[in-house]
């Protein structure tokens, strides 16, 4: 959460921030803000309430330097507002810092260090910059009192640019827990918090890592471990076409994002496949075929993911599985036998409840593990004993989509890949080249019958107040995708439920006209769903059905192309993701950046 940039040696230091922060404004939405120096005595700091478009549109022409730093905000200590706004700033206006991350113990650090400080905000990276000023004025030079101050911080996790405008060529840095990244150019480098921020002006990176501090010129790049020793570290190149980060003709993210996912399973497909057999590390797919449990930990669309993952890695390859809330995980205290190993699922990698869980999984339980990501190079893809690409590309919009689909494709493939090695029939029996050419064929079904599915938005959730998704088995966990998807961003109380639970309490919410959405893909159960929906129509709902072909019946709503079931989740959920963002356009909120949320979650 917090986007940061940082640039060092480009006369259009201004416009390369702005241009940074759109690119990092998933991570956060509302305030904003710049501090450029011009390195003549002349310096500028703006700062605006809301989007980046508020900050652009108070930037006048004279706001221009060849250094500056700049920040998106996500509130933890403080409400939006300007003065909470980053930069921050010391009290003497010498030092101006930039802050990704929570600073735990920042109000011990003020009791301690800074009675009858000035204060501008409410936050706790303020506390950080009159520290570093403190110090400095109790005479340490500058990177003393930014080490001096980074000591002192207490289970904080942070990524700061600092600057001091007695030194305006350099920009200090420091990271731990929160991601950043150095982008080397020639005569200039830049900071910031994900690569896709900088794509316009290089595609050479280097990552840093926790404790790390740096000292970053238009020209050199000096890393500093929290020995003091010196660190070289080769850098890389990030393949990532700037125009994949942008939405085209597209009206949001969100939409671009749903119509990709077919490509998304062809590329899988394509990287994963060879002859129809998975493709990964001989490595990794002996650690899990070894493996006698595996625990899958993802947060929100991750964890809906892994639930999916449990049913396919204990059908595929009937190997016992548990799904954990990585928030929950974190500080429980489960019994972890010889023989687990922990996959971690996270679209953005940098998730902060699921890289407490892979600290404790590396340090505490000594188990393999594997990160199933979105983005290489990504905190948990470095830190996990082995990382596999979703290959996505990037995803903007915060609600997620196309990385949910394809977390189940990979894990499809992993699956099948230990089955085959176990000897499992079901493994050995799908016919994986054919059915992600279905399932890709199936998705692009159902995004060119948009207009289908907007029409059920337009007439059952534009105006409810609550809707609810209701299914068995794989049915189930969609159902809990498509009401997070719903909930998110059109802000309806939307719930998914086991369908057969609802007779054990849940059917006392069901009001006459309380959309209730039945999802129905899994023979098995199709006929128990029915019922379900029966009992909810009696009690005056207004049911809706998503089906596979074959399973259809008259009245059913929406009927989606048939394909392997254990597939079907990658299918049913499209339609869940396209009434979600009509809902939302219908009741006229931002789809891609719904209030209170953002996309990369860096707190715990
Ligand atoms: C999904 O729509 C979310 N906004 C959110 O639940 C997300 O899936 C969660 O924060 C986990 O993120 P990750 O996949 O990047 O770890």
């Amino acid at each position: 959460m917090c986007g940061i940039v940082g640039v060092n040696g480009l006369n259009n230091a201004t416009s390369v921030l702005v241009n940074g922060l759109k690119k990092l404004e998933y991570r956060g939405y509302d305030s904003a803000g710049i501090y450029v120096n011009e390195q003549n005595g002349k310096d500028h700091l703006v700062k605006a309430q809301g989007k980046i478009i508020n900050l652009e549109n108070k930037i006048t022409d004279n706001v221009q330097g060849s250094v500056g730093i700049g920040h998106t905000r996500w509130a933890t200590h403080g409400i939006p507002s300007v003065e909470n706004a980053h930069p921050h700033f010391s009290q003497d206006d010498r030092f101006y810092l930039v802050h990704n991350g929570v600073i735990e113990n920042y109000l011990e650090l003020k009791e301690t260090y800074l009675k009858g400080v000035h204060f501008e905000s409410e936050t706790d990276t303020e506390v950080v910059v009159q520290l570093i000023d403190k110090f400095s004025n109790d005479g340490l030079s500058t990177p003393d009192a930014f080490h001096k101050t980074i000591s002192l911080l207490k289970n904080s996790s942070y990524a700061f640019i600092l600057m001091d405008r007695e030194q305006p060529d350099i920009l200090y840095v420091a990271k731990n827990k929160s991601p950043l990244l150095i982008g080397l150019g020639s005569d200039f480098n830049v900071v910031c918090s994900d690569a896709l921020a900088m794509l316009d002006v290089t595609d050479l990176f280097l990552e840093l890592h926790d404790k790390e501090v740096v000292t970053v010129t238009k020209n050199d790049v000096k890393i500093e471990n929290e020995n003091g020793e010196q660190i070289t570290r080769e850098p890389f190149k990030v393949n990532i076409d700037p125009a994949a980060a942008d939405k085209g003709a597209y009206p949001y993210y969100m939409l671009k994002e749903i119509d990709e996912q077919p490509a998304v399973m062809r590329r899988i497909q394509g990287k994963y496949l060879d002859n129809n057999e998975p493709k990964f590390d001989a490595k990794l797919i002996k650690q899990l075929t070894d493996a006698t449990k595996l625990y899958i930990v993802g947060a929100g669309t991750s964890y809906h993911a892994g639930l999916v993952g449990k049913k396919l890695f204990e059908k595929l390859a009937k190997t016992p599985t548990e799904v954990v809330v990585a928030s929950e995980f974190a500080y429980d205290d489960p019994i972890i036998e010889d023989g687990a190993m922990f996959i971690f699922l996270s679209q953005s990698g940098e998730t902060a409840d699921s890289r407490q869980v892979l600290v404790r999984a590396t340090n505490e339980w000594k188990v393999p593990t594997l990160t199933i990501t979105n983005v290489d190079n990504s905190t948990l893809a470095r830190e996990a004993d082995n990382a596999v690409t979703l290959e996505a590309g990037p995803e903007i919009a915060v609600a997620s989509t196309k990385a949910y689909t394809a977390q189940i494709a990979v894990e499809v493939l992993l699956a099948t890949a230990v089955g085959r090695i176990k000897d499992i029939t079901a493994a050995k029996e799908i016919d994986l080249n054919e059915q992600f050419s279905q399932t890709a064929n199936a998705m692009q079904v159902v995004v060119d019958e948009k207009d289908q599915i907007q029409k059920i938005a337009e007439d059952n959730l534009a105006k409810t107040r609550n809707a609810f998704y209701i299914g068995r088995g794989l049915d189930y966990n969609v159902a809990l995708e498509a009401s997070l998807k719903l909930k998110e961003i059109s802000y309806i109380q939307a719930e998914g439920f086991a369908a057969g639970e609802l007779k054990h309490g849940t059917i006392a919410l069901i009001e006459k006209g309380t959309p209730v959405i039945g999802i129905i893909t899994q023979a098995a159960t199709a006929d128990n769903t029915r019922s379900n929906l029966q009992e909810v129509l009696s009690r005056g709902a207004n049911v809706i059905n998503i089906v596979r072909e074959g399973l259809a019946k008259d009245g059913d709503q929406i009927i989606i192309p048939s394909v392997d079931e254990i597939m079907m989740p990658l299918v049913s959920v499209v339609v869940g993701q396209l009434m979600a963002y009509y809902a939302t356009l219908l009741r006229g909120y931002n789809v891609d950046q719904p209030r209170n949320l953002a996309k990369s979650v860096t707190v715990e």
